[in-house]
C-alpha cells in the first residue's frame, strides 16, 4: 500500500470510529419518552417520606428538597439586602437594592474560589466558611462603611444565603449538607448546618449584624427573581398559583425546582404542613436536584467515557450522574476522555508517539473547559482554524485539518446529547404539574440561568427540539417559554431574606 493510500485508509477508520463513537450519544424521542416517564417516577417517590426500614438498596427517588418557600414574589417587593453565592466556581457578595417595580440593583464583589479550596485534600470547613467571612468583610467595608464604624451595635443586615449544593433543608434559615458536588470534597462539611458554619465565621470577623436569615439553592433563586423581574409576575401572587414555573440551572451544575401542592409533599411532617396550609399556603417549592437524576442508571444513556469521568476523574463518584451527562463542568472531560480514548487506539495525533508524550493539559482531567467546545460547536472558518487555535491555547494541542472535522463530530455530539437531556427534567415537571391545561391557555415559563444555557451556541434550540420530541410534543413546546433570568442567585437570595 502506497503512503497515500495508508494515510486514506488511516482517515477512513478515523471518521468511521468517531461516527461510531456520536452514535452513542444520539438521544431519541422513544428515549426521551422512557427518561420522561422515569423522572416523573422519581419525583413522586422523592416527594413520599422514606421508609422506616430504608437500605442501600431503597429507590428513593429524586431528592425533592423542600425549600421552605411558599410563595413567588410578584414584582412589588422593596428593600436593601445582602447575599452572598457559593458556587462551582465563584463566591460572590452582593448588595442587592429591589425597587418594587420588577426593577433592582446589584453592587457584588466576586472572586473565583482560590483553587486550594477545591483540591486540598487537607481544607477544612472552618478554612472554606472563614475565607467566605474574609470575602463579606472586604464588601462590607467597602459599600457599607457606616455600618462598620458602629460594629456591634450596626442595625441588622439581613443576608440571603445561596448554596448552590444539596442540603437537607430544615427550615428557611438552616439545612444540613448532605454531600458536595461540582468538584469541593471538604469532608467535615457534610452533615453540618451551613447557615451555622457561615455565621460563626461572620461573627469572628467582626460582623454580628450580617444575620445569615435565609438558605436558598441557586434554582430557587433563579425561579424567585425571574418572578419579580417577569411583568407576569403579578398575576402568580402568592396562594393564586395556577401553574407552575420552573426555576433551573444549566451551568457548571444542572438542576431545577419548580412549585408543589404542600398537600403532595407528604415527605413534609404532618405537622408543618397543618401549620402551612392553616396559614393559607398552598404551595411550595421544591428543589428536585435533579444532578442526581436516575444514580441507578436505569433510563440515562451511557457510553464507556461517561463511566470513566464518573468513576475515574470525578469527585463524587456514583453521585449526581445525569449531571455529569449535561453540565458545563463534564461536556469538556467527556470530550478529552474520548480524544485520549482515540490517541491510545492509533487513531488520533499519532505524532505523538505514546500517552505520556502528549501535551500535559490534555492529560489533566477537566482541563478542557465548555467554552472551549463553545467554539469548536460554530467553527464555521476556513479549514476550522477557530478550532485550531482555541485546542492550541487551551490545551497546546496541535491538530490535523481532518482532525478538527473529527472533533467538530464529537463536540457537536455530546452538545447535543447534554441539551436533549435537559429538556427531559421540564417535560417532565409540564406533565406532572399538568401546567399546560391551565391559566393563559397553559403557557409555560421556565426561569433559566448558568453559562451553558446563556452563552454555549445553540443550547436553548437544541432543549427545544428535544422539547418537541418529547412526550409533550410540538404543540406543547410551543408553549413552553425559556428566559434567561439573571443574577438569580443574588436577587433570589435577597427575596428569601425579605420574607424571612
Ligand atoms: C449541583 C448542585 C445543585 C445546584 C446545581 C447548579 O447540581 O448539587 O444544588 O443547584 O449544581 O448550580
Amino acid at each position: 500500500m502506497s503512503f497515500n493510500e495508508l494515510h486514506k485508509a488511516c482517515e477512513e477508520k478515523l471518521s468511521k470510529e468517531v461516527d461510531e463513537i456520536c452514535e452513542q450519544f444520539v438521544v431519541d424521542s422513544d428515549k426521551l419518552a422512557q427518561m420522561t416517564e422515569h423522572f416523573i417516577d422519581q419525583m413522586e417517590k422523592g416527594l413520599q417520606p422514606l421508609p422506616a426500614d430504608v437500605s442501600e438498596a431503597t429507590d428513593r427517588g429524586l431528592p425533592m428538597i423542600p425549600s421552605f418557600v411558599t410563595g413567588l414574589p410578584n414584582g412589588s417587593e422593596r428593600g436593601v439586602l445582602l447575599a452572598a453565592d457559593l458556587g462551582g466556581t465563584n463566591f460572590r457578595i452582593c448588595s442587592v437594592s429591589l425597587f418594587g417595580d420588577h426593577t433592582f440593583k446589584l453592587e457584588q464583589l466576586k472572586s473565583k474560589i482560590p483553587d486550594e479550596l477545591l483540591e486540598d485534600e487537607n481544607v477544612s470547613s472552618k478554612d472554606l466558611f472563614s475565607y467566605m467571612a474574609r470575602r463579606t468583610l472586604a464588601f462590607i467595608k467597602k459599600h457599607h462603611p457606616d455600618a462598620m464604624e458602629k460594629g456591634a451595635s450596626a442595625p441588622v443586615m439581613k443576608m440571603g444565603f445561596t448554596f448552590s449544593y444539596p442540603v437537607n433543608q430544615t427550615s428557611l434559615n438552616s439545612g444540613t449538607l448532605i454531600r458536595w458536588t461540582k468538584g469541593f470534597k471538604i469532608a467535615d462539611t457534610v452533615g453540618k448546618d451551613v447557615v451555622q458554619l457561615y455565621q460563626d465565621e461572620l461573627d469572628a470577623e467582626g460582623l454580628p449584624f450580617v444575620k445569615v436569615v435565609a438558605l436558598t439553592n441557586d434554582t430557587v433563586g433563579t425561579l424567585l427573581s425571574h418572578s419579580y423581574v417577569s411583568e407576569s409576575g403579578s398575576s402568580l401572587c402568592s396562594g393564586e398559583i395556577s401553574e407552575p414555573v420552573i426555576g433551573c440551572i444549566f451551568g457548571t451544575g444542572t438542576n431545577g425546582c419548580y412549585m408543589e401542592e404542600i398537600n403532595n409533599i407528604s415527605k413534609l411532617s404532618p405537622d408543618i404542613r397543618e401549620k402551612l396550609i392553616a396559614e393559607g399556603k398552598t404551595h411550595m417549592i421544591i428543589n428536585t436536584e435533579w444532578g442526581s437524576f436516575d444514580n441507578d442508571m436505569k433510563v440515562l444513556p451511557t457510553t464507556k467515557y461517561d463511566i470513566d469521568v464518573d468513576q475515574k476523574y470525578s469527585t463524587n463518584p456514583g453521585f449526581h450522574l445525569f449531571e455529569k451527562r449535561v453540565s458545563g463542568m463534564y461536556m469538556g472531560e467527556i470530550l478529552r476522555n474520548i480524544l485520549v480514548d482515540l490517541h491510545c487506539r492509533g487513531l488520533l495525533f499519532n505524532h505523538y508517539k505514546s500517552y505520556n508524550e502528549l501535551p500535559h493539559r490534555l492529560r489533566t482531567p477537566f482541563e478542557l473547559g465548555s467554552e472551549v467546545l463553545s467554539h469548536i460547536e460554530i467553527d464555521d472558518s476556513n479549514d476550522l482554524r477557530e478550532t485550531e487555535l482555541s485546542l492550541l491555547q487551551s490545551l497546546r494541542l496541535p491538530t490535523t485539518s481532518l482532525e478538527r472535522v473529527e472533533i467538530r463530530k464529537i463536540v457537536r455530539a455530546i452538545s447535543r446529547r447534554s441539551a436533549y437531556l435537559s429538556a427531559v427534567p421540564i417535560a417532565s415537571i409540564i406533565k406532572k404539574t399538568k401546567s399546560l391545561h391551565k391559566r393563559y391557555h397553559g403557557e409555560v415559563e421556565v426561569g433559566c440561568d448558568g453559562s451553558v444555557i446563556e452563552f454555549y451556541p445553540g443550547f436553548r434550540s437544541m432543549i427545544r427540539h428535544a422539547l418537541a420530541l418529547s412526550p409533550i410534543g410540538s404543540e406543547g413546546e410551543r408553549k413552553v417559554h425559556l428566559k434567561i433570568a439573571k443574577d438569580g442567585s443574588g436577587v433570589g437570595a435577597a427575596l428569601c431574606a425579605l420574607v424571612a
